[in-house]
């Protein structure tokens, strides 16, 4: 076991664990726009600064090692937090930010105070909504790449890649067509992790995404296979 502080709070954690790890432990959330559990850790958006030792580290990549102090809520890593998050949330169309309960990102904007003004930007980049169970809003894409490590290192599809060069950075099919003619096999992955709504699922549940309220759970049947299992 590894023991660290965080804002004065002693943390006792396995081995491997992460400040991410910790600072969650202690029950202060921070917000994670390209971090998911799920996923092997990126540590490309940078919304989740701390303070660790007076460095400033991201949380989700940083081992937790023993008798580190951890600080979050100094002002200045908690505006450094704040900027990051706000910066990402610029670079969008205001319907970024109209929807917190579908929305990693406006519910850290809502969380840190960032108005919903903020998102005034107009990528422009248009939709995909060639396939029939994933849709692609490109303009809401953050490019954290979290639906890109889903595909590949969960689901081992490996149909998404990130495209495009800085603030055009955005995620597409690795044939480089539309999302119909990839290697998708709907496995809906990239639309549980989607922290902005991105990607969605068309139709009935439409804009589910990782911030979805629990879904009602029923027996069923495939009804394209006919094994029968269920
Ligand atoms: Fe840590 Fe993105 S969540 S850098």
């Amino acid at each position: 076991m590894t023991r660290l502080q965080v804002d004065g709070v002693p943390v006792e954690l396995p081995a491997g664990a992460s400040l991410l790890d910790a600072v969650r432990a202690t029950g202060t959330d921070l917000p994670a726009l390209c971090h998911d559990d799920r996923l092997r850790p990126a540590g490309s958006c940078r919304t989740c600064l701390v303070r660790a030792d007076g460095r400033t580290v991201a949380a989700c990549v940083t081992p937790a090692t023993a008798d580190l102090t951890v600080d979050t809520a100094d002002d200045g890593v908690r505006n450094l937090r704040r900027d990051a998050v706000a910066l990402i949330a610029s670079a969008l169309p205001p319907r970024a930010l109209a929807d917190s309960a579908h929305s990693e990102l406006a519910e850290a904007c809502r969380a840190l105070g960032i108005p919903a003004d903020t998102a005034a930007g107009d990528p422009a980049r248009g939709r995909d909504e060639s396939h029939p169970y994933v849709h692609l809003d490109r303009d809401l894409c953050i490019a954290c790449g979290r639906c890109v490590r889903m595909c590949s290192d969960v689901q081992g599809t490996f149909a998404l890649t990130l495209t495009g060069r800085g603030a055009d950075t955005v995620v597409a099919p690795g044939t480089g067509g539309p999302w119909a003619a990839s290697d998708c096999v709907a496995c809906g992955g990239c639309v549980d992790t989607c922290p902005t709504g991105a990607i969605t699922q068309p139709g009935p549940g439409q804009g589910l995404t990782s911030r979805q309220t629990p879904p009602d759970r029923v027996r069923t049947t495939c009804g394209y296979c006919g094994v029968g299992c269920t």
